[in-house]
C-alpha cells in the first residue's frame, strides 16, 4: 500500500489516508465499512438500512470482528420530518454501548445530536451542503466538517455550488478539519483538495463498484457503463434534491415534476426507498428505483476490491502532490 499521509483528519480519526467513505443507505453494511477501515480509511454503517435493531446490532458486532479493534463509525442522518428521527438517539445509544466512538452526522437541526455525542466522548464529522450549516455545526461542537457540493450522489441539499468552489469558500473559515465530498473519484482530485489547504475527502459513488458492496453484479456492470452524464438531480421542487442514476424511474419523476408536482404524495410509489434495495441492488434491475449516484461514477472502470481502489487513488494523489511540489522547487 502507499505510505500513509498525515493531515488533521488522519490524526483526528486515527486513519492512514485522508479518505472517508460516507454512509450509504442500504449499502454501508459491516463488510463494506470494514473494507474501508481495513484499507486505511474511515467508514460509517447506516442504521436506517436495517429492518430491526437486532440487525443493526449484529452489523456492529460483525464490523468489530472484521476490523479487529480498529475504530469504525456509524452514520446518523436526521430527516426534516421529526417522526422519522425518533430512532436516531436509540441507534446512537446502541452504537455507543457497543463501543463505537465515530459518527458521521447529516441532515436537519443536528445541534442536540452533536451535543449528546460529545457528552459521550464521540468524534463527530458533520456533513453539510452549505457553509452556513457547516459553521453552525462547528459551533455546536462538531470535531470535523464534511462539506459536500452539488455533484454529490444522494441528497446534496438545495445547494447549487460545486465542490471545488465550496472548498475555496471554506478556506480559513473553520477551526476544525474540513474534508470535501461530491464528485471525487481520482487521486489528482484528492491532491487538489489537499493543495487547496483542506484536510481530506469524502467519497460515495466511486466506491459503489467495489467487491465489498453487496449489490447484484448486473447493477455494478451498468455502473461501469455510466459516464458523467448518467446522473440527474430531481425533486428540487420539494426542496429535497436527490441526485440519482438516470433510469426509467428518474425519467418518470422528471415528467411529474415538469407537470407541476409540489408534494411527496404526487410521486406515489416511485420515490419509495426500498425499491432501490429490492429491485436494483438485489436483482440488478437498474431501471427501477431512485438510485443515489453522482457523476464521479465515470471514473469507475473495474469491479475490484476496495483496497485496490484506495491504493490507486492514493498512488495518484502522491504522484500529483510530488509533481506539484516540483513546480515550485528551484
Ligand atoms: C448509494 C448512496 C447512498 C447514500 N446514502 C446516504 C445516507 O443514507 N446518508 C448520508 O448521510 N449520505 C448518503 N449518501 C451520500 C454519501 O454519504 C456521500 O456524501 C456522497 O456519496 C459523496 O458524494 P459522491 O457520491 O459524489 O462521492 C449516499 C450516497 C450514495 C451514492
Amino acid at each position: 500500500m502507499t505510505s500513509p499521509m498525515h493531515t488533521r483528519i488522519t490524526q483526528l480519526l486515527g486513519i492512514d489516508y485522508p479518505i472517508l467513505g460516507g454512509g450509504l443507505m442500504w449499502l454501508s453494511d459491516a463488510p463494506y465499512v470494514a473494507a474501508l477501515v481495513n484499507a486505511g480509511c474511515m467508514g460509517y454503517i447506516t442504521p436506517r438500512s436495517f429492518a430491526s435493531d437486532a440487525g443493526f446490532s449484529q452489523a456492529l458486532q460483525q464490523c468489530a470482528e472484521l476490523t479487529q479493534g480498529k475504530p469504525f463509525g456509524v452514520n446518523l442522518t436526521l430527516s426534516s420530518r421529526p417522526e422519522a428521527n425518533a430512532d436516531i438517539f436509540r441507534w446512537m445509544e446502541m452504537a455507543l454501548s457497543q463501543g463505537v466512538r465515530h459518527f458521521e452526522t447529516a441532515g436537519y437541526a443536528p445541534t442536540p445530536l452533536i451535543a449528546a455525542l460529545h457528552d459521550a466522548g464521540a468524534i463527530v464529522v458533520h456533513k453539510a451542503s452549505s457553509i452556513r450549516h457547516a459553521l453552525s455545526a462547528e459551533r455546536a461542537g462538531a470535531d470535523a466538517i464534511a462539506l459536500v457540493g452539488m455533484e454529490e450522489g444522494g441528497h446534496p441539499g438545495t445547494n447549487e455550488l460545486p465542490t471545488m468552489l465550496m472548498g475555496a469558500l471554506a478556506l480559513d473559515r473553520f477551526e476544525v478539519p474540513v474534508v470535501l465530498g461530491g464528485g471525487i473519484g481520482r487521486g489528482r482530485q484528492i491532491a487538489a483538495v489537499l493543495a487547496q489547504g483542506l484536510d481530506g475527502v469524502l467519497i460515495g459513488s466511486r466506491f459503489l463498484v467495489c467487491d465489498e458492496i453487496q449489490t447484484h453484479r448486473a447493477y455494478k456492470e451498468h455502473l461501469l457503463d455510466c459516464d458523467e452524464n448518467s446522473t440527474v438531480r430531481l425533486l428540487q421542487s420539494l426542496g429535497n434534491t436527490w441526485r440519482v442514476l438516470r433510469n426509467d424511474t428518474a425519467r418518470q419523476i422528471e415528467a411529474i415534476e415538469r407537470a407541476g408536482a409540489r408534494d411527496h404524495a404526487d410521486f406515489g410509489e416511485l420515490i419509495r426507498g426500498s425499491t432501490a434495495r429490492d429491485h436494483a441492488y438485489a436483482l440488478g434491475d437498474w431501471q427501477r428505483g431512485m438510485l443515489s449516484l453522482g457523476p464521479s461514477i465515470a471514473f469507475a472502470h473495474r469491479i475490484e476490491p476496495l483496497r485496490d481502489i484506495v491504493r490507486e487513488l492514493m498512488d495518484e494523489a502522491h504522484a500529483s502532490l510530488t509533481r506539484t511540489a516540483s513546480l515550485v522547487s528551484p
